[in-house]
């Protein structure tokens, strides 16, 4: 079965935690898209949330499709936040920032009661880090920050990690994030200690936020022939 077909199939089991009058984390990415079509479907049919979108791409998606949206800083309390990831591993531990919405889809995920990760069979992992891990990074002195990111992911167990700046699509101009920021995209083959690398990351000026997403997931559903596998920690 495509990706596509299990990335709606996931998509389709996350809404079945939307309940009325809830505040929702919207995540970035293909997979948080399906989701976003078929929660519009359910707002035209009377469904009463408001999300809070974590990328401006988000924000037009969810305006097409008619899913009320309300500003970051009116809100206190999210119930759900409801995106995909890159990489999960066993322990529910995340890779994102494929699409360079890593920064926002951190703090949203971070507000939240609950974070639900949509993927399809493909982003299923035993360890880390075949995805290159983004590093989202101050444009100021980036290649300075490049130097650092690769020193701490050594010290923190990754044999030879490559550290690349991310280019837009035509492979010259840097890509900027939706906070002003460059990517760095941290090719590591095996991360064997998530949490050693994000503590030797958080200790560099300079470092903006990474995408590891630990303890943050607590529901992973997987989109799989057939079916999907909903997964809870
Ligand atoms: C964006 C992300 C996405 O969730 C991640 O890249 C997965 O994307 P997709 O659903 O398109 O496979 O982290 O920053």
């Amino acid at each position: 079965m495509s990706a596509e077909r299990q990335k709606t199939r996931a998509a389709a089991a996350a809404l079945s935690y939307v309940e009325n009058g809830m505040t929702l984390g919207l995540g970035s990415g293909s997979t948080a898209e399906i989701f976003l079509r078929l929660l519009g479907e359910k707002v035209k049919e009377g469904l009463d949330v408001r999300g809070v979108p974590t990328s401006q791409r988000t924000a037009e998606v969810a305006t097409e499709n008619g899913v009320p949206l309300i500003d970051v800083d009116h809100v206190n309390r999210i119930a759900i936040t409801i995106d995909g990831a890159d990489e999960v591993d066993g322990r529910f531990q995340l890779i994102k920032g494929g699409g360079a919405c890593l920064l926002r889809e951190k703090i949203i995920a971070h507000a939240s009661d609950l974070m639900i990760v949509m993927v399809d069979e493909t982003k299923l992992v035993s360890t880390l880090g075949k995805f290159p891990l983004p590093v989202e990074v101050d444009r100021f002195g980036f290649s300075l920050t490049a130097g650092h990111v690769y020193d701490a992911l050594r010290k923190a167990g990754v044999t030879s990690p490559d550290v690349q700046l991310r280019r837009k699509g035509d492979g010259l101009e840097p890509l900027v994030t939706d906070g002003g920021h460059y990517i760095l995209d941290a090719a590591c083959e095996a991360i064997p200690d998530a949490r050693a690398v994000d503590q030797a990351l958080k200790a560099i000026p300079g470092m903006v936020e990474h995408g590891l997403f630990i303890d943050l997931a607590r529901v992973v559903i997987v989109g799989e022939d057939g079916d999907a596998r909903v997964m809870e920690l």
